[in-house]
């Protein structure tokens, strides 16, 4: 049997009590949560009571949580620009560690966790969640159905929701990591189209910022070359809209057809299938339901994490700092596009 791995949270904030503790706690033959540090430390002590954690587990830095022996990996969410000097720290003390996305503030960040975490044999990984999503396994059996492919149409738009807690968030509002919220949420987005479709290799881009709360630009529209198999697409994304519905699907063109991955109901994701090469010759239009994952792809990742930790095979991880490099790659070109006015920039490769 897999043993039961302890988990020491760094960062006890929304995200921590909302989403990690809650799918640890699904899996009480996986993981224990068992230590915890956050930077106020009031913050990490009612954490600790939610999640049954000692009082004498409520560190007061990092260095006591990542030196316990008690703790078999580390979980951090932290603000982007927080995670290289983690990922360091725990490589001193030889600690396996999750961390939440993007994987960096900056590029050269980014570039120097990769380097990190191909020169070790720990499992390091960045939590991305939808690399994970349950609709990818399902979407990519039906694009056999529809190949050779030609392009795409991402599309992730919705209104602003000013009373977001996420948005209140000063690290957000007040962005050091590259692209304030085109980062902090575009990533899950590169990370499905990128699991379908394969890597972008060239994006022209326009960005704007529409509310001064983002701090920074927050939606993007863009055209996309991708690598390797010649295929073109549109890639859209931004929530900071008027009234609207949300938006939210990635319908794929192929010779034989199309395939959309419809999320706009995150309750209920759909993939629709039409098969034919010509109107005359299309078929009725399949839908398939997509096995319900209220977690949205953390559960999965956290077991995914949870095998490469204990069989100690870091190769098993689906959400590598080097796949995840790519996502915040996508997103500096768009940027470095946008700057100048929409040329053709090609995505930083690794
Ligand atoms: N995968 C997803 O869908 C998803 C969704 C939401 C969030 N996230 C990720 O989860 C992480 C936390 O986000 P959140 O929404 O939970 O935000 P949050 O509630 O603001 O949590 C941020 C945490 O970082 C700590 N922090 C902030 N500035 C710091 C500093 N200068 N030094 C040390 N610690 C600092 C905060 O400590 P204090 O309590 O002292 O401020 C807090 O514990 C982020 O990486 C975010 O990208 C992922």
């Amino acid at each position: 049997m897999a043993p039961v791995l302890n988990v020491g949270i760094v960062g006890t904030g929304i995200f921590a009590r909302d989403r990690h503790l809650p799918s640890y706690q699904e899996y009480p033959n996986d993981f224990k949560v068992v230590a915890a540090f956050n930077r106020t430390k009031s913050k990490a002590q009612e954490f600790a009571k939610i999640a049954g954690i000692p009082d004498d587990k409520v560190y007061d830095n990092l260095d006591e949580i990542m030196n316990d022996k008690n703790v078999s990996f580390i979980d951090a969410l932290l603000p982007a620009q927080f995670n290289l000097s983690a990922v360091k720290k725990a490589i001193e003390v030889n600690k396996p560690i999750l961390l939440e996305k993007p994987i960096a503030a900056t590029m050269a960040q980014a570039r120097e966790i990769v380097q990190l975490s191909d020169a070790s044999d720990l499992p390091i990984a960045i939590a991305e969640n939808w690399l994970y999503l349950t609709c990818i396994k399902l979407a990519l059996k039906q694009l056999e159905r529809i190949g050779p492919i030609v392009a795409f149409t991402h599309n992730s738009t919705g209104p602003f929701v000013s009373t977001n807690k996420y948005l209140a968030t000063s690290w957000r509002q007040n962005p050091e990591h590259i692209g304030g919220f085109l980062s902090d949420g575009g990533v899950h987005q590169l990370a499905l189209v990128t699991a379908l479709l394969g890597e972008f290799e060239s994006v022209s881009a326009l960005t704007k910022q529409v509310r001064p709360e983002s701090g920074a630009d927050d939606i993007v529209f863009s055209t996309v070359k991708m690598r390797d198999n010649n295929v073109i697409g549109s890639f859209t994304y931004g929530s900071a809209f008027g009234a609207t519905e949300k938006s939210v699907f990635l319908k794929i063109y192929g010779k034989n057809g199309t395939v959309t991955v419809e999320l706009s109901d995150k309750t209920q994701p759909l993939v629709k299938v039409r098969i034919g090469d010509s109107i005359e010759n299309a078929g009725k239009e399949e839908i398939f339901q997509v096995e319900k994952d209220e977690s949205f792809g953390v559960n999965p990742e956290f077991l995914n994490f949870h095998e490469a930790v204990s069989k100690n095979d870091k190769s098993l991880i689906k959400s590598s700092p080097r796949a995840t490099f790519h996502h915040l790659a996508c997103v500096a070109a768009f940027l470095e596009s946008s700057a100048n006015n929409g040329k053709n920039v090609s995505v930083e490769t690794i």
